[in-house]
């Protein structure tokens, strides 16, 4: 090895030590400040904040006659917008994997499973719950029928099973008890009300009430 050659060996080794430091400083102030500032962001829960405000999506939806001009996440299933962030709480989750009916609305007139409905998908839609179909005041034909027939017992399926009776009746399936059983079997009772709730949709039906 001439001269030469050594003094680059020896530069080579200076740089090598110097970029060595430098690494290893480097990786030092950041194991000393990232953990901080990082547990600093997550106590404030500035992670989720971040997150949310780049998740969420607008969404305009017709909900029992007013419209609502929302921010969502597009994860969020129609069932959970109504309960959790509209407080409309008539509509009930009981399965949440379409078994039950207990969550049943309508979407333009037609009966769906809120918990199987993506909300992004009703944008423009019009969406009606069991609160947007009568009042206390001025119940529909049909939540007074229930009642008069005593269509239900612990009552946590009956807004679904309101909400599917009514579309029975619209879809032109209420013409006898057999075809109501077929047309209204996605809606399980625990309690066992069935045959008080044939007798509330035949009398709508035969009732000539506007449903
Ligand atoms: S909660 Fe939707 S079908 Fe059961
Ligand atoms: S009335 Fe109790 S589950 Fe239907």
């Amino acid at each position: 090895m001439n001269e030469h050659e050594h003094m680059e060996g020896g530069s080579g080794h200076a740089d090598s030590s110097r970029r060595n430091f430098l690494k290893q400083s480097s990786a030092l102030a950041a194991l000393a400040l990232t953990p901080a500032a990082a547990n600093a962001a997550i106590d404030n829960g500035l992670d989720e904040k971040v997150a949310a405000a780049f998740e969420k999506m607008p969404l305009q939806v017709d909900i029992n006659g007013t419209m609502q001009k929302l921010s969502i996440e597009p994860r969020v299933t129609l069932l959970d917008l109504l309960r959790e962030q509209l407080h409309l709480t008539g509509t009930k989750k009981g399965c949440d994997h379409g078994q039950c009916g207990a969550c049943t609305v309508h979407v333009d007139g037609q009966r769906v499973n809120s918990c199987l409905t993506l909300a992004m998908t009703t944008e423009g839609c019009k969406v009606t719950t069991i609160e947007g179909l009568g009042s206390v005041d001025q119940l529909h034909p049909m939540q007074a029928a229930f009642i008069k027939h005593d269509g239900f017992q612990c009552g946590y399926c009956t807004p679904g099973q309101i909400m599917s009776a009514v579309a029975c009746v619209r879809e032109g399936h209420a013409n006898n008890p057999d075809e109501i059983r077929e047309y209204m079997s996605g809606n399980i009772c625990r309690c066992g009300a069935y045959a008080n709730i044939v007798d509330a949709i035949m009398d709508v039906k035969h009732g000539g009430a506007r449903v």
